[in-house]
């Protein structure tokens, strides 16, 4: 997945692109691109079904998708799930989830995922998908110490984390290293947005008393030789 050209969520405030109403279209606009073109139905599915076994969705669960953009995603996982609602910064997007992808099961809210009152939601699963390289990591640690603060017990599924140990996997071609350097480095233009390192999550995660397991991305995944997931739980 390449993200074009902003670590800032406010970005995407003006990135609505008018694209074609099918998937293709829909991954486009969320920027789950590779090399150029929409993700393949096959990838697309690999993330589905990630989310699906690894919260373990079942039709009793209620779910929160923090980031949920256009909801295409956010519609796929309401096929298995009692409710889901969906949280997003970009209006327009929203807007794009309601006519598209609005199911009985599922309610979009827009909102900053820092301002989530999660007491409100009878939710124990939550999933972040490609939304992470926006947040700093305080921004990130004061979420999780919110949910854990307002929540008994939680499990929350955070993917496609840009991993700073593989930060030369990604700028991997000489003008790529280029762009790094010149572009991003000595210029401070962004990218793809924040880099993790997947000790940091630990860290963070521990000193909060939660459970913290790093997932290595299959490697069918498009992104697996750059991004990392992580489960989180209370
Ligand atoms: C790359 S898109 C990913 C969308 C979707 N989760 C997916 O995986 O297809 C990132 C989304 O996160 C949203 N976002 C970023 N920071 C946010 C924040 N602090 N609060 C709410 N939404 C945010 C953006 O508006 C954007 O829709």
């Amino acid at each position: 997945m390449e993200i074009e050209d902003s670590s800032k969520a406010s970005y995407y405030k003006n990135k609505v692109d008018n694209t074609s109403n099918d998937l293709s279209g829909f991954l486009t606009q969320v920027g789950r691109t590779y090399l150029g073109e929409p993700i393949s139905e096959s990838q697309f599915k690999i993330i589905v079904n990630l989310i699906i076994d690894t919260l373990d969705v079942t039709k009793k669960d209620v779910l929160l998708d923090l980031g949920c953009a256009n909801g295409l995603i956010s519609n796929e996982i309401a096929k298995y799930a009692n409710f889901v609602t969906g949280f997003d910064i970009n209006q327009d997007l929203l807007i794009v989830a309601n006519k598209h992808h609005k199911k009985d099961n599922i309610n979009y809210i827009m909102s900053n995922i820092m301002d989530i009152d999660f007491t409100q939601y009878n939710a124990k699963k939550f999933y972040m998908l490609a939304v992470v390289q926006y947040l700093e990591y305080k921004m990130l640690r004061k979420l999780l110490q919110k949910i854990s603060d307002q929540k008994e017990s939680f499990i929350l599924f955070i993917t496609d984390i840009p991993d700073q140990e593989k930060l030369l996997n990604f700028y991997n071609t000489k003008e790529r290293r280029n762009f790094l350097f010149t572009e991003i480095i000595e210029n401070e233009k962004s990218h793809i947005g924040n880099w993790w390192y997947k000790e940091h999550i630990i860290q963070m995660g521990e000193s909060l008393d939660l459970t913290v397991d790093i997932i290595d991305q299959n490697p069918d995944s498009d992104t697996s030789y750059y991004r990392f997931d992580v489960l989180i739980s209370k």
